[in-house]
Parts: C-alpha cells; sequence; structure tokens
C-alpha cells in the first residue's frame, strides 16, 4: 500500500504527531509506503509529494505547527483541480489518503470520496467545532494558553481597576471562549451562539465594583455578536471556503464599556498564539490516537470516515455525520460559565 498524508487549513498544536502516528504504524507494523503531500490540497493539485521514513519524522512530536505545510486550498476552487488530483493519485501510485483537517478540508475529502478517492479524515481544529468527535487536538494546547494569559491578565487589571476585553478564536463556535474563560476564572464570557447585550455586560461590571472588585474580564470569541448585529469583519474579503476574516469584536465592546462606564479598559487580542507552539500531554495523545485510528482504518480499507473520540474510545464517524452541522456551544455549558458572571 502507498499512502499520502496532508494536513490542510488552519495548523494547530498536535498535526506533527498524528503524521508520526501514521509513519510509524504504517511503516512498522503494516509494511506501507507512507508519502507527505505539501500544503495540504494544493500539493495533491501541484504533485509536491514525498517519502516519508522513519529519520523524517525524529524529533516530531512535540513541534508545533505542521512538517507538511498547509494552505486553505479547495480544490473544488481550482480549474480541474480535482482533474489534477485524480491525476497526480495515479501517477504516485497513492492507494489511499489520509486528510488531515477542519470541516474545510474533511468537506473536499467527503467530495473527493464521493468521486471514488480512498481517503480517510483525522479531525483537527483549535476551534474544536466539528460534530461526531468530543473533542478535536488542538483545543487543549489552545484553551491552556488562554487560561494562561487570563492569568497574567488578572494581575494587571487588578493593579490599574480595569477592565480587560480578551479576544479568542472562535468562529462559529464559542469552545475556547467558554472553556479558556473557565478555566481562567473570566468573569463575562461572550459566544457566538448566544448573542449579547451592552447594558448587561456595563451590569455586571458595575455589579462588581459594587461589592469591592474594582476590575473585570471579558472573555470574547472572534464571532461573537451583539444581539440585532452582524459579524465584525475585519475585511471584505473571503477565503475559498467563503469565510470573512474576522477580527474586533474585542475593540468594540471595549469602546462601549468606557463611552458607557467611563472605567478604563483595555483589549488584548490572542490570535494565533493560540495556534502556536507545543501541544500540550493531552493533546499529544489525542492526536496520536487519531493517527494510529485513521492508518488502521486505511489497513481496514474503511474509506469515507473520519477518525473522532467518544468518551475515551476512538471510533469511526462517516464524513456525512461528521460534517452534517458545526458542533456549537450547548446552552448547559453556558449556563456553567454564566454562574460566574458579574
Ligand atoms: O483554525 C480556525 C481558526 O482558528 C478560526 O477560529 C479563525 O477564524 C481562523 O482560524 C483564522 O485563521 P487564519 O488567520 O490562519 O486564516
Amino acid at each position: 500500500m502507498r499512502v499520502g498524508i496532508l494536513t490542510g487549513g488552519g495548523d494547530c498544536p498536535g498535526l506533527n504527531a498524528v503524521i508520526r502516528a501514521v509513519t510509524r504504524k504504517g511503516i512498522v507494523h503494516f509494511n506501507y509506503d507512507i508519502l507527505g503531500i505539501k500544503n495540504g490540497w494544493l500539493g495533491l493539485i501541484e504533485g509536491r509529494i514525498l517519502p516519508l521514513d522513519l529519520s523524517a519524522i525524529s524529533g516530531i512530536l512535540p513541534r508545533g505547527g505542521t512538517i507538511l505545510g498547509t494552505t486553505r486550498t479547495n480544490p473544488f476552487k481550482i480549474e480541474d483541480g480535482v482533474g489534477k488530483i485524480f491525476a497526480q493519485v495515479e501517477k504516485f501510485e497513492l492507494d489511499a489518503v489520509i486528510a488531515v483537517g477542519g470541516e474545510d478540508t474533511l468537506g473536499v475529502a467527503n467530495r473527493l470520496h464521493e468521486k471514488g478517492l480512498r481517503c480517510v479524515g483525522v479531525p483537527k481544529t483549535i476551534d474544536n467545532d466539528l460534530s461526531g468527535t468530543d473533542y478535536t487536538f488542538g483545543f487543549d494546547t489552545a484553551i491552556s494558553i488562554v487560561a494562561e494569559a487570563l492569568d497574567r491578565l488578572h494581575t494587571t487589571a487588578e493593579a490599574h481597576h480595569r477592565a480587560m476585553v480578551v479576544e479568542v478564536m472562535g468562529r462559529h463556535a464559542g469552545w475556547i471562549a467558554v472553556e479558556g474563560g473557565l478555566a481562567g476564572g473570566a468573569d463575562i464570557i461572550l459566544v457566538p451562539e448566544f448573542p449579547f447585550d451592552f447594558d448587561e455586560i456595563c451590569a455586571q461590571i458595575q455589579s462588581r465594583r459594587e461589592r469591592g472588585k474594582m476590575f473585570s474580564i471579558i472573555v470574547v470569541a472572534e464571532g461573537a455578536k451583539p444581539k440585532d448585529a452582524s459579524l465584525i469583519t475585519q475585511t471584505g474579503e473571503k477565503d475559498a471556503f467563503g469565510h470573512a476574516r474576522l477580527g474586533g469584536i474585542g475593540n468594540l465592546i471595549a469602546r462601549e464599556i468606557e463611552m458607557r462606564t467611563a472605567i478604563d479598559t483595555r483589549v488584548t487580542v490572542l490570535g494565533h498564539i493560540q495556534r502556536g507552539g507545543s501541544p500540550t500531554a493531552f493533546d499529544r495523545v489525542l492526536a496520536t490516537r487519531f493517527g494510529v485510528a485513521a492508518i488502521e482504518l486505511v489497513k481496514e480499507e474503511k474509506f469515507g470516515y473520519m477518525v473522532g473520540l467518544r468518551g475515551n474510545r476512538i471510533v469511526p464517524v462517516p464524513f456525512a455525520e461528521a460534517l452534517a452541522e458545526p458542533k456549537t456551544v450547548d446552552a448547559e455549558l453556558y449556563e456553567i460559565a454564566k454562574v460566574f458572571f458579574g
């Protein structure tokens, strides 16, 4: 068997752990040839494919990013992109492709599978918004970074009696905001799933001050929006999957708080710091388990599936089920977060 592996979409800590697990298990246990496809689907279109051996994966477990590189390429938006992919699959004699990615990359994998590509998926995103898996790898690292940032912001917020607005990633889903915010003791958490009200935010900050808490930490997901308003985007431009670049909601909230309460307010945008650096132990283990399970699915010739975590078990999940709709923050978890608001 000759198996290609690619990483697509936004990178996240743990991608290298997946590549290492697939390669190691594939070579040592199944005697497969493993080939690395550079830069996501783009590398499969262009034929940028190279063999991976044990020395190529040596020492990569703790490394962030991806040794294969990544892009947000949508082959269905490129002239004859799909035809070129099938030509390269034939040229490089690939028997199967493992696609490591989020909803966009796996959406392409699903469509290519329907056209005959033997494909298996591995769910990746710091946003944790893919259905069919309790967790995606990268998320635990991201929320650990948010929690550490909140610990640091607490001390300076308290010293200056300020409100601190912390903007985190999370386009459609507020998992990073809710779980990072809970871990870091945020006083208010705002997520895309539940549009917010400026009067309520200001009342919560004021009520803290009335009981002697002169500072407040407000965590906001980039995709959160006020009631009856639309998303805040940086530019009108959209990527190949139709996503606008988000960002700016933190500044908007800070301006409103200052205007309405006259409380000195600062903004921190954590941005790509949440995606960079070394994965946590949890993410290394999850990514490794996903990688081993993915190459086992290839061995079983179970194509059209993604590996997923359910409870503490890794299970195959049909692409269609995983991609049906994004996994969003449920009201029950948000209620827990709200216990600590104000
Ligand atoms: O990986 C998903 C994500 O983290 C989103 O939350 C965010 O909107 C996006 O990536 C930003 O990615 P980039 O700036 O790399 O396009």
